[in-house]
Formats: C-alpha cells, structure tokens, sequence
C-alpha cells in the first residue's frame, strides 16, 4: 500500500538531563533517526523544559535531525531563535494560531527563518478538519496521543481517525504521532498511516534499548504495509 519509511524519533523528556550528550550518543548508537524535543513554556501546557540554548547544545552533539515540538505560546517569536539553535523539523500547534490566516504567518515565519521542515499539531480534543487548508503548506502533522505537558500518560487511541482522515484526504507529507507510544500502541498507528513515531517513556524505561527501538521500528514496519 505504502513504500513509506518507518522513522524512530526518541523524546528527550524521557533522558537524564544531567547527561543529555551521553543519552544522545547512547540513543543514536542504538538506531534513533531523529531525537524528539520537548520544549513547553508553562503557560500553552503546564509544564516548563528547556529553551533555544539547550536546543543548541543538544545539536552541537547530535548527529541526527532534531525534531524539535514547539508547545508555546509565540511559536513565530522564537522561529530564529530556534532555527539558529538547529531544529530541522519544527512543529507548532494550531491552538496557538487557529485559523487559517494566523498558521500561515506561523509557517511563513518558520520559513523565513530558515527551517527546512515545518509542522503543525494537534490536541487531542482539536480536531484534525482544522488544517484542510493549510495541509498542503506544511512537511508534517502531529497528531497528539495524549494531552501535551507530560511524559508517561496513556495513549488515546481516538486519535488514530485523525490520521486515517489525513491520508484519506490524499496527504502524503510525515504524520508523526506523540504520547504513549509503545510496542503495543505503535501497530495501530502505524495501520492508521502514521510513519513517525515519538517514543519517550517506552525507549528510556526500556532495560534494552536497542532492541526496544528496533522492535518499535519492525511492528510499524510490519503494520504500514498492510492493506
Ligand atoms: C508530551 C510530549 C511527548 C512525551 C512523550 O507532551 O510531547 O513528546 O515526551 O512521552 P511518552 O512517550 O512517555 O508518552
Ligand atoms: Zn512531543
């Protein structure tokens, strides 16, 4: 059905912070295609991370893209600072900027500033008929998994109608899909049309990593081709 690629993108909410470039090396030796970062303000979820410095210090020591998850309020008011710090992919959510014309100055913004993909998300409870217009303007759609904030909740699995409607809608750029993702929760997923995948809690909290990652990749793998 799909020749898509299976793209593991570990969420750094999940490593020991006190040792971000061990972790990195460490995620990256055992098969991460991308790294996933969490950057949360405090004030769109109620959770605070890190900022464009820590940003930039995880790509001075990544080799791999970084995925970088705007949950923030002004997304386009740090695009620079962001883009400078190294995100490859950078995704905001719609619910900063739910409408048509407001994400398009988001993306433009992102665009200007250099970013080479640009995603937008979506919450749980927002749905994903919001982006009609905007789907053709952006290289990936997050769909949320769980409410943003935290690390470790469960997945939702309601959410998978939202990706079955992207692609029947003819959307061919990456759905990635965030929260609560684990051996089990991925086929679905990846059934659904997804084909990046956030794992933070499930890969960390893993004894064996590698094989955790592998494992993640062969099921979606397994899924995606089916039907
Ligand atoms: C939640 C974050 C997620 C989180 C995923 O707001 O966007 O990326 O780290 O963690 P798990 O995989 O543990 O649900
Ligand atoms: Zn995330």
């Amino acid at each position: 059905m799909t020749d898509r690629t299976v793209l593991i993108s570990p969420s750094l909410l999940s490593c020991d912070f006190a040792e971000i470039a061990r972790d990195v090396a460490m995620i990256e030796a055992a098969g991460a295609d991308w790294l996933h970062v969490d950057v949360m303000d405090a004030h769109f979820v109620p959770n605070l991370t890190i900022g464009p410095p820590v940003v930039k210090a995880i790509s001075r020591v990544a080799t791999v893209p970084l995925d970088v998850h705007l949950m923030i309020s002004e997304p386009a008011q740090y695009a620079e600072a962001f883009a400078k710090a190294g995100a490859y992919v950078l995704t905001f959510h719609w619910e900063v900027a739910p409408s048509t014309e407001a994400a398009r100055t988001v993306i433009q913004a992102f665009r200007d500033a250099g970013i080479e993909k640009v995603g937008v998300s979506v919450k749980p409870d927002t749905p994903v008929e919001s982006l009609t217009d905007i789907l053709d303007e952006v290289d990936l759609v997050l769909v949320m998994s769980v409410f943003p904030g935290f690390g470790g909740q469960k997945f939702m699995g309601e959410v998978l109608d939202k990706v079955r409607w992207l692609r029947a809608q003819g959307y061919q750029g990456w759905i990635e899909m965030d929260g609560g993702i684990n051996g089990e929760t991925i086929a679905g997923c990846a059934e659904a049309g997804t084909d990046v995948f956030v794992a933070g809690s499930a890969i960390f909290g893993a004894e064996d990593i590698p094989g955790t990652i592998t494992e993640l990749r062969s099921t979606a793998a397994e899924r995606m081709h089916v039907g």
